[in-house]
């Protein structure tokens, strides 16, 4: 019986120095310790035995016990030493990897531009009119002086609404944001129509044309437009705040000059060139060597349009101007292709 003992002891320990983990540990523990283990028949079968062999036996069993239970407990702290050593290894942190960056949103550049321009008139006392995007012909068209098959509607390819038959005045996507001019003079006069207040604004927004897509023509642009219709308001008037307008945006010392221009809505028409403020006016490749950047298109508001607005042109007089932010920051980051706009793509909208 004693020697069976020993024999219990050696094989559990034995067995017990390829267990590796805690699965294995448990099993053996039942194997070995286990209510129907070898040993624990042995302490069940004690009472069988005669006087003289139970407390010898009885003895050794405990020891046995006593050291089986030593040994478990012991490989129990080695294995979870182990484990944590292997997690420590496996999932180590290094701290001196880089952060995941948090990505900041930023207004999309031609939004910027606009808040700019924006920005510089609101400091001359203009106010923002907004002013809807889907037009009639008679507003974008019409009213400003186009009437159907002008020639000058050639310049501004228009994508049409359908909206059933309209006959000579159908729904559009506006081209400029002129239409927004007879709007705005339409609204004032409309409240007033003996005495209609002076008007001081510029009206932001989209603007589409039915273009071939390329690197210089897009679909949807935007135009800052700008109106400033009173008595007594002259070519000077206009001369002198697009010239301020210029050197606060692109700088005091760059200097600007007037063209003679045509559109139907403006009599005189002019458009406004910028010494170019790459170069600043030696010639460059974005100046296309001239020296010059042209800027916007404006004029004296046409009488038919005042009329139109319902401001009598025999009492009032006004300006307006048209320009475009996109191609402002064309000019100033030498952007190439005005498709990066509307391209979404965040290599190009993150450097701004
Ligand atoms: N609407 C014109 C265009 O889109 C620009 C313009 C606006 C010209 C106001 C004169 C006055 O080309």
């Amino acid at each position: 019986m004693l020697d069976k003992l020993e024999e219990i002891k050696k094989s559990a320990l034995i067995s017990l120095a390829s267990v590796q983990n805690e699965a294995d540990l448990e099993a053996w523990r039942v194997k070995h310790l286990g209510r129907n283990s070898p040993l624990m028949q042995i302490f069940s079968g004690l009472s069988a035995l005669s006087l003289q062999e139970r407390p010898a036996v009885g003895h050794k069993a405990n020891l046995v016990k006593v050291n089986l239970e030593g040994v478990l407990k012991e490989k129990r702290e080695a294995i979870k030493v182990a484990v944590l050593a292997h997690s420590l290894e496996e999932e180590q942190l290094d701290v001196t990897l880089p952060g995941r960056g948090i990505r900041v949103g930023r207004l999309h550049p031609s939004t910027q531009q606009l808040r700019r321009v924006i920005d510089i008139f609101a400091e001359m006392g203009f106010q923002v009119y907004t002013s809807r995007e889907v037009e009639t012909d008679e507003e974008n068209f019409q009213a400003l002086n186009f009437p159907p098959h002008h020639p000058a509607r050639e310049m501004q390819d228009t994508l049409y609404i359908d909206a059933g038959d309209r006959g000579e005045n159908p729904l559009l996507l506006r081209t400029h944001t002129s239409p927004g001019q007879i709007h705005s003079m339409r609204e004032a006069s409309s409240k007033n129509p003996e005495n209609p207040p002076p008007i001081r604004i510029v009206l932001p927004g989209m603007c589409f044309r039915s273009e071939q897509i390329t690197a210089r023509s897009e679909v949807q642009f935007n135009q800052v437009e700008g109106l400033a219709v009173g008595e007594n308001i002259t070519f000077a008037d206009l001369k002198g705040t697009l010239s301020d307008f210029v050197r606060r945006m692109f700088g005091q010392n760059v200097r600007t000059r007037f063209r003679a221009s045509y559109f139907p809505f403006t009599e005189p028409s002019a458009e406004m060139d910028a010494e170019c403020f790459v170069c600043g006016g030696t010639g460059c490749q974005v100046c296309k060597q001239s020296g010059w950047l042209e800027i916007l298109g404006c004029g004296m508001v046409h009488p038919v349009v005042l009329e139109n607005g319902g401001y009598d042109p025999r009492r009032y007089t006004g300006y307006a101007f048209g320009m475009g932010p996109e191609r402002q920051l064309m000019l100033r980051y030498k952007i190439d292709d005005i498709r990066y706009f509307w391209g979404n793509d965040v290599r190009f909208l993150e450097q701004f």
